[in-house]
């Protein structure tokens, strides 16, 4: 019983890992063209905001499929380069989500707003293997989040402290 828990929070790990890959890569490889061209929303206030652009989005769809074809070398599996693009997509497109909520809320570009900066990719990509008909139980699902949480603080802190990041957050 104890065993299945942590085969099952192991495997879905495997399957985050190209998500979480994609959402840190645009950290060390940072873009300078703004997604939204720095254009304004409805409520005047930009759409996305200048920390999401076409480079960081680019460099995090194909680190995370790059992980994926990894794993499939590994596996021997090209299961795991499907879920490697759609883990990818699905956490880029979640990080912008999550900014263009922030911007909605009035929050500035890199303001630190908890949960949803650490876990907007990651409810993505859980809706995207969900589409895709992946079977997810809810126990490892919620260990996996709780990891992606921690992981997420640690190495923010650490991307700050190496000049990665100007905030810690
Ligand atoms: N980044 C990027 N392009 C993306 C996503 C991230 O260039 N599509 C880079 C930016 O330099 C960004 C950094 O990665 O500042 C960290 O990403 P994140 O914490 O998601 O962005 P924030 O700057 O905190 O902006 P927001 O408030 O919109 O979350
Ligand atoms: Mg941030």
């Amino acid at each position: 019983m104890g065993n299945s828990i942590v085969h099952g929070y192991l495997s879905l790990l495997v399957v985050f890992l190209p998500a979480m890959t994609a959402n840190g890569a645009p950290v060390v490889f940072k873009g300078k063209r703004p997604l939204d061209l720095g254009r304004n929303f409805l409520d005047g206030k930009r759409i996305f905001g200048d920390g999401k652009t076409i480079e960081g989005l680019t460099v995090g769809v194909l680190a995370g499929f790059v992980i994926g074809l990894v794993e499939s070398l590994i596996a021997w599996n090209i299961f795991f380069a499907i879920t490697g693009f759609i883990g990818g997509l699905s956490a880029m497109i979640g990080d912008l989500c999550g900014s263009f909520i922030k911007r909605r809320m009035g929050y500035e570009r890199g303001e630190p707003v908890m949960v949803l900066d650490q876990l907007d990719f990651a409810l993505c990509t859980t809706l995207a293997y969900y589409a895709y008909g992946l079977h997810m139980d809810p126990t490892s699902l919620l260990l996996v989040y709780v990891t992606i949480f921690l992981l997420h603080v640690t190495t923010n802190r650490l991307a700050f402290r190496l000049g990665l990041k100007d905030v810690p957050y």
